[in-house]
């Protein structure tokens, strides 16, 4: 029976190590299981050998596959497919975002978990946005736990130390690009707001932010300190009983509809602080921005606003090299369409060093941005009634495979598999498990 390594029983393996022996009678001689005695002999080197890295790859995947494993370390591997190993490699791709779709069950949190923990493993932190349980410290996996350790931020119960009221650098016209931005993302997440609504949003923005001495034609009030966004539904309500105000019924109507943003005040100085300076280093390995709990709506106008706060701390830094990613899991919480912050990030975030990976259960949560803004695409099995996937991949493929046979192929797909579509080429590959990335790292752990 596998019992826990002692410190004496790992000296002598070293030891028999050292002198050549091999791995079965090592195994034998201090009381170990041989797959023990591997998980101590590779992790000797685990951290400073690039090649043991790959050897490790080579042993974790089945036998009977015989591909040359790259290199260079920076390429993470997906899984295994008929031809050898599909590897990703965000660092040096033109764009390392990917997409990951399939249903319920099927592997996209898992999978996700496991980008997260090797990207955090070559120094690249992740901005993991969670709106369920999928990387609370119960849910998710320990060998996820080890590689990523994940700092927990509870935004949606604390709230968080930033203003959507904020005029970023690249923002020419000040006050008046930040009301713009703050009434296309309220009118994005509620849907039931108009153009009237709108243009009453961007309205009581400017007015709160005169109201506080911050106006368009005066750069240098810019900066002062910013007003409580809760004060923009004040205005608002303000504007909705004022009897010298001909049209009363559009800010009563944009006020309730948005109230649940201020009921919880999410936004506010004795909030979470967000620095991300800190939690872009690559040290810190990954953050998790919780908004469980919080209704849909909140929880798509907070990413919003957190992601836009993010894109003006990266534009700022300006153009660099792969530095971080974003992760949304089940995307569907956050708007992808025209205009939204994920598609800018999707369009430009590669300048600024930034990669997203976007996960959903439905495609239709996907807009034709995101599927074609996203070089690498994981599909799950979906029923893909409308076609939707099948037809999106399909553009892309160059691999000789015809559009019946993809279709059968994305629909019929096991647990834990998924259609790999790299460098438009198509691969049903075994998602690699966790054990079999960080096996000796995990048995060490134990
Ligand atoms: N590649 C894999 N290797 C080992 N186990 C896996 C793998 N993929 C998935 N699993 C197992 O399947 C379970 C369900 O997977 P997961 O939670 O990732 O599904 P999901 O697609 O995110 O579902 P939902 O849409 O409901 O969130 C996981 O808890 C995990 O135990
Ligand atoms: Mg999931």
């Amino acid at each position: 029976m596998k019992t826990k390594i002692t410190n004496e029983q790992r000296t002598l393996v070293h030891e028999l190590l050292n002198r050549g022996q091999d791995r079965q009678t090592i195994a034998e001689m201090v009381s170990l299981t041989p797959g023990q005695v591997s998980a101590i002999a590779a992790h000797r080197t685990i951290h400073n050998k690039r090649s043991q890295l790959e050897n490790r790859l080579t042993r974790a995947l089945p036998k009977q596959i015989t591909t040359t494993i790259p290199s260079t370390s920076d390429k993470i591997l997906l899984g295994s497919a008929d031809i050898g190993h599909v590897f990703w490699d965000p660092r040096s791709s033109v764009n390392p975002h990917v997409l990951i779709v399939g249903e319920s069950g099927f592997g996209k949190t898992y999978t996700t978990s496991c980008l997260i923990a090797e990207l955090a493993h070559r120094n690249i932190p992740s901005i993991i946005f969670d709106y369920g349980q999928g990387f609370t410290p119960e849910s998710s996996n320990p060998v996820f736990a080890n590689e990523a350790r994940p700092l927990q931020l509870e935004v949606g119960r604390k709230g968080v130390a930033i203003s959507p009221f904020e005029v970023f650098d690249g923002d020419a016209h000040g006050p008046l690009s930040v009301a713009q931005r703050i009434a296309d993302t309220l009118v994005r997440v509620y849907q039931n707001l108009g153009v009237q609504q709108h243009a009453t949003i961007r309205q009581a923005v400017i007015d709160v932010l005169e109201d506080a001495g911050i106006y368009s034609k005066l750069p240098s009030t810019w900066h002062k300190p910013m007003p409580r966004f809760g004060l923009l539904h004040k205005k608002l309500t303000e504007n909705a009983q004022d009897p010298l105000n001909a049209d009363r019924k559009t800010p009563r109507t944009a006020a309730s509809h948005i109230s649940s943003l201020f009921l919880f005040d999410i936004f506010r100085n004795n909030g979470v602080s967000l620095q991300w300076d800190e939690l872009l280093q690559p040290k810190r390995r990954s953050t998790v921005i919780q908004l469980r709990g919080l209704e849909q709506n909140l929880q798509r106008a907070t990413t919003e606003f957190l992601l836009w706060n993010l894109l003006a701390y990266l534009e700022s830094s300006g153009p660099q090299s792969l530095r971080c990613f974003v992760v949304i899991d089940e995307a569907h919480r956050i708007p992808t369409g025209n205009g939204s912050a994920v598609e800018r990030l999707l369009r430009e975030g590669r300048k600024f060093g930034l990669g997203i990976l976007l996960a959903s259960q439905q495609p239709e949560d996907f807009t034709s941005i995101a599927f074609s803004n996203t070089a690498t695409k994981l599909v799950f099995q979906v029923s893909d009634e409308k076609s939707q996937v099948a037809k999106q991949l399909y553009k892309k493929l160059k691999t000789p495979l015809s559009f019946l046979q993809l279709y059968k192929t994305i629909t019929t797909l096991d647990r834990g598999c998924a259609f790999a579509l790299t460098h438009n080429t198509g691969n049903v590959i075994r998602v690699a498990s966790f054990n079999e990335r960080f096996r000796f790292a995990a048995s060490e752990a134990e």
